[in-house]
């Protein structure tokens, strides 16, 4: 039930701290401080040679994050393709390969024929589900379960950020497994996780000032979403929960592709959303914003205290987190995509649990 909140959506956004926490639980050791499966796996994370993953709609988003972290953490090259191109493809996979399959409700058609491929050409299938009496579970080698529970509303929320605190473990234990991390490295990460809820219930405190954004956002046509690195999949993100829920028309972009073609959109009805975290990559977002900015682009900043103080230009809008290690920035940055996306829905009296056109779990093709 929905409790005091007037949406699912609502009630599955706040309970964000909490189930990302349970989640996370099941996958550190917070004694021993370092990342365990509770299970073994049937293979052997030090010997891959490559990661495939294949998922649809927000679980992609994640895949993409994981795609940054694995190769970042592990060094494994890491491919990703939405499941409805992944199978397919004919993707050639060497025997003994790693497939990762992503899926809240774990009955989608085209990530359960994905993981039928990937099994046929001899790969492994780990599948990151949350329903764990659904297909993919029952037909995938091993399962890495979400925690978050039943989500009823259409638009990911909860599910997406369980997906993200799962496959971030994966990513530390596979650097963990391949001697690519240190010990006090792994130690420092998994601190890092260990801080995701309480910095969740910080960003859920942004709600009051991101419905006031709303506001203005009810009234554009178009709102374009700029990230870089794994900020480039919360753009992705936040322009699908726009599109889906508020039936505005919005893209996501990695920031540097701006000049090879969006900029021309911009003009000073444009919104343009920036998510850039204090990270390695802030500088160069920042000029992707400068270049916004000098077009009359009106501007919503996601960043952190040191991006606030760093960034030195006008906005119509900042939203400040605190400071944060750049490996769970997707996870807290996930929180006001989605508030945004909600109170401009609210804003514009859609129906937000069940927007048109959609259904919960897209069991045909
Ligand atoms: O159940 P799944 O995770 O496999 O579903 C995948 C997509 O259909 C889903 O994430 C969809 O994009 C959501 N409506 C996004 O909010």
């Amino acid at each position: 039930e929905k409790g005091n909140f007037r949406h699912f959506m609502a009630k599955e956004m706040h309970e964000q701290p909490e189930v990302v926490s349970h989640t996370l639980a099941h996958y550190l050791d917070l004694a021993a401080e370092t990342v365990q499966l509770p299970g073994k796996l049937p293979f052997d994370i030090a010997t891959l040679d490559r990661v495939s993953i294949a998922a649809c709609g927000t679980a992609y988003y994640a895949g993409l994050v994981a795609k940054y972290w694995i190769e970042r953490i592990a060094r494994i090259p890491v491919e990703i393709d939405v499941a409805s191109e992944f199978r397919y493809r004919e993707a050639p996979l060497a025997p003994g390969g790693l497939m990762i399959v992503i899926s809240q409700s774990g009955e989608t058609a085209d990530t359960l024929a994905s993981l039928r491929y990937a099994k046929a050409c001899g790969q492994h299938v780990l599948a990151v589900v949350n329903v764990p009496t659904s297909t993919i579970a029952r037909e995938a080698d091993v399962v890495v379960p979400t925690l978050a529970g039943p989500e009823i509303g259409v638009a990911s929320t909860k599910a997406f950020t369980c997906q993200l605190a799962t496959l971030a473990a994966l990513a530390v234990l596979a650097g963990r497994e391949r001697g690519t991390i240190s010990t006090d490295e792994e130690r420092r990460l998994v601190h890092a996780l260990v801080e995701v809820p309480r910095l969740m219930n910080e960003a859920l405190k942004l709600g009051p000032q991101i419905e006031q954004i709303a506001r203005t956002f009810a009234k554009a046509q178009d709102v374009l979403y700029l990230g870089r690195g794994t900020s480039y999949p919360l753009a992705l993100e936040g322009a699908l929960k726009l599109k889906e829920i508020s039936y505005i028309h919005a893209e996501g972009y990695a920031a540097g592709e701006l000049k090879h073609g969006p900029i021309a959109l911009i003009d000073e009805k444009m919104p343009v959303v920036v998510i850039a975290p204090h990270d390695p990559v802030f500088e160069k977002t920042m000029s992707n914003m400068q270049e916004v900015a000098a077009r009359g682009g009106r501007i919503i900043l996601l960043t952190d205290e040191t991006g606030r103080r760093a960034a030195g230009f006008e906005t119509e809008a900042t939203l400040v987190l605190p400071d944060m290690d750049p490996l769970i920035a997707p996870l807290v940055y996930a929180i006001p995509v989605q508030l945004l996306a909600y109170h401009t829905a609210v804003q514009m009296g859609t129906d937000v649990d069940q927007p048109r056109n959609l259904a919960k779990s897209v069991t045909v093709e």
